[in-house]
């Protein structure tokens, strides 16, 4: 199979969505039509389109996630050990409220590599004299689950974090390496 090479940069107008199709359709609906408006100077949400440039086509976008800040509280975290260093209060966590590859690009590492460059996003805002962020929140269809499972995210109880809907998808967690703050004694 030939090495395809991804550009990784904010959506645009202009980028092949129309005929994007990982096998969810709500996150293939979330990036044809709300993607690009939820970024407006004003909006609350980040995309970044993963391009397969590689190919002798026009780039495609190959994968995608949505990020936006959340926040969590102690009681929720999955991890015992990690909640005891915790302070009593809600905790920054950078959120992926959405995440897609391409049905032609599956199983190929992408996935991963878009998760991993949300949290070089949360390790940014997070930056000595900058924000702590705890971690990262995950908002995963059914599809999605085994994925996350299998990169070492747990299950958050419940389903209510802002903006999520009666059934939709559900939360996973996964600590930042060394990035909770210890707890006042
Ligand atoms: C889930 C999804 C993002 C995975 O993307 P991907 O590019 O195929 O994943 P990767 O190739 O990076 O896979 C990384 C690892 O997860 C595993 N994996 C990928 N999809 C999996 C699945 N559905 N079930 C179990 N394991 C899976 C891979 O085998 C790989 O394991 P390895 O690191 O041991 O080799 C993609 O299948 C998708 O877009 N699904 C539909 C939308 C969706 O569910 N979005 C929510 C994502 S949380």
């Amino acid at each position: 199979m030939s090495e395809l090479v991804f550009e990784l940069r904010r959506i645009r107008t202009g980028d092949s969505v129309d005929v994007f199709t990982c096998g969810d359709p709500g996150t293939d609906r979330f990036l044809r039509y709300h993607a690009l408006p939820a970024q407006t100077p004003r909006g609350l949400t980040s995309t970044w389109v993963a391009l397969a440039t590689g190919t002798r086509t026009a780039p495609v976008v190959a994968g995608f996630l949505t990020t936006s800040t959340a926040s969590l509280d102690r009681a929720r975290f999955p991890d015992a050990a990690l909640m005891r260093r915790l302070p009593g209060y809600p905790l920054p966590v950078l959120r992926v409220s959405r995440l897609g590859v391409a049905n032609g690009f599956q199983r190929r590492g992408l996935g991963a590599a878009l998760l991993r460059h949300a949290e070089t996003l949360a390790a940014l805002v997070a930056a000595p004299g900058g924000v702590v962020v705890a971690g990262l929140v995950v908002d995963a269809p059914t599809s999605g689950m085994a994925f996350l499972e299998k990169r070492g995210f747990a299950r958050l109880g419940g389903r209510i974090l802002e903006g999520a809907l009666h059934g939709g998808p559900a939360p996973y967690f996964r600590a930042l390496p060394a990035s909770a703050p210890a707890a006042k004694a």
